[in-house]
């Protein structure tokens, strides 16, 4: 059997995103382990779900260095440093920067609560709420140097009902967002994935 793929995540916030994929790494047969668990603030509750399962975690936070670049090259250097074959920003809202996109090129995927492009940026569900679409949904893509603009690996919708609030809207949007996330880094893992051009293609399992 071969050695589980490595994971590094990324994170701002609880972590329910980090928390499944950690969930579905306990079976063998997913083919993958979360290495590593980044980061960019304090009191991330996805911090301690990691720190439990004895997963190396680290704090970077922008604030902490004089420029942009300073923290751009750290976390670069703590993502080397774990040898990961996919990083994976889940709910993490730093923009990366030209060090990290270069020492891991077509390898870092993100995972954004509307169906790019449209509702990019941080507010995805309410967005797509007032602006009253009937259908919103996750994007899980290949990150490059623009806000939520890489090849699209997967999508997922959910209806947006008559009395949702944001709140409802998240929530529902978010229950199919990781359901997505564990099925499609998989998929990777196992079986990889190729890109033309603007299209990104998950390789078949059979
Ligand atoms: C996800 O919905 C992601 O799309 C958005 O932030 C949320 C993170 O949730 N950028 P969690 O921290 O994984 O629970």
């Amino acid at each position: 059997m071969t050695a589980p793929a490595r994971l590094a995540v990324l994170i701002s916030g609880g972590g329910s995103n980090l928390e499944a994929l950690m969930r579905a790494c306990e079976d063998p047969a997913y083919g993958a382990e979360v290495v590593l668990v980044v980061a960019d603030r304090d009191g991330c509750g996805g911090m301690d779900l990691a720190e439990q399962r004895g997963i190396p975690t680290a704090t970077i936070k922008v604030n902490d260095y004089a420029e942009r670049a300073d923290w751009d090259h750290a976390l670069a250097t703590e993502l080397q440093g774990a040898n990961p074959d996919l990083v994976v920003s889940a709910g993490f809202l730093k923009i990366m920067g030209p060090q990290v996109l270069q020492a891991f090129p077509g390898k870092i995927i993100n995972t954004h609560n509307s169906l790019l492009p449209s509702f990019p940026g941080i507010h995805g569900p309410v967005d797509a709420l007032n602006y009253g679409v009937k259908i919103a949904g996750a994007t899980l893509f290949l990150v490059d140097e623009g806000m939520d603009t890489g090849q699209i690996l997967a999508q997922c919708t959910v209806p947006v009902l008559e009395d949702d609030t944001e709140d409802t809207l998240l929530e529902r949007i978010k229950v199919a967002e990781r359901a997505q996330l564990v099925e499609t880094v998989g998929i990777m893992m196992r079986s990889g994935w190729r890109v033309e051009g603007r299209r990104a293609f998950l390789n078949s399992e059979d």
